[in-house]
């Protein structure tokens, strides 16, 4: 393994707990918060796989509005124009994980220069990261909106090859979506799969090289020469 050069991070369950959406959900929907967060993420993430296999491709956002939509039909919840955008708003506003600000700083005093490769649209990971106060722990952000598909196409890891000027296995990319992990592994970059959780990884033909609980174990591993 090539000793990393610069890390770049997957945002949506990765450093953005994606469920921190769930209150809002309760607020509208009282008991049924998490059933609808958790269909409404696979939906999200099922309508970008599905737009890019069809060559349409639309935004991040409005593969959330359309996915919230789907999940509301489906679970029979009311959803009308002012909740809608209310919460569509809600995932612009996501929570970064608890222990995610200070081991960005720990991997920034490490030299490493830090990037977000993300599905979202340039405006939706600037308003995540500008929300939540992490902008500047960042040298880029970059959004698939570039080449108009969305991961797990190659395409698209190879924005950040371009962007930081780096070969694949120089890059250290860090993902907590399995799919997401495993298609930049085939990409060629040296991975780190986050499973806060407790999750399987999934059998897509690649495994990570390095696994964390969660992202303050990354800086060990870096000065170990682990990744
Ligand atoms: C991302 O941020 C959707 O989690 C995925 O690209």
């Amino acid at each position: 393994m090539t000793r990393t050069k610069a890390i770049v991070f997957d945002l949506y369950g990765t450093l953005y707990d994606v469920h921190s959406v769930v209150q809002q959900c309760e607020a509208f929907y009282p008991g049924r918060g998490m059933q609808l967060s958790v269909m409404w993420r696979q939906k999200q993430l099922e309508y970008t796989w599905l737009r890019s296999l069809m060559g349409q491709y639309i935004s991040f956002e409005q593969a959330t509005h359309d996915a919230l939509v789907y999940s509301c039909r489906h679970l029979k919840l009311d959803l009308d124009t002012a909740t809608c955008d209310t919460l569509c708003k809600a995932y612009l506003n996501l929570s970064a994980y608890p222990e995610v600000p200070d081991a960005l700083q720990r991997l920034n005093d490490m030299g490493l220069p830090l990037a977000i490769l993300s599905n979202g649209s340039d405006f939706s990971i600037q308003s995540v990261v500008t929300s939540s106060g992490l902008q500047d722990n960042f040298s880029h952000l970059l959004s698939v909106e570039r080449v108009g598909v969305f991961k797990p196409d190659p395409r698209v890891y190879t924005l950040a090859c371009q962007a930081l000027e780096l070969t694949a296995d120089e890059i250290l990319f860090v993902s907590s979506n399995a799919w997401d992990a495993s298609g930049a592994r085939h990409f060629g970059f040296n991975v780190c799969w986050i499973n806060r959780h407790d999750n399987t990884f999934d059998e897509l033909g690649a495994t990570p090289h390095v696994v964390v609980a969660g992202l303050d174990e990354l800086p060990a591993l870096i000065d170990a020469g682990r990744c």
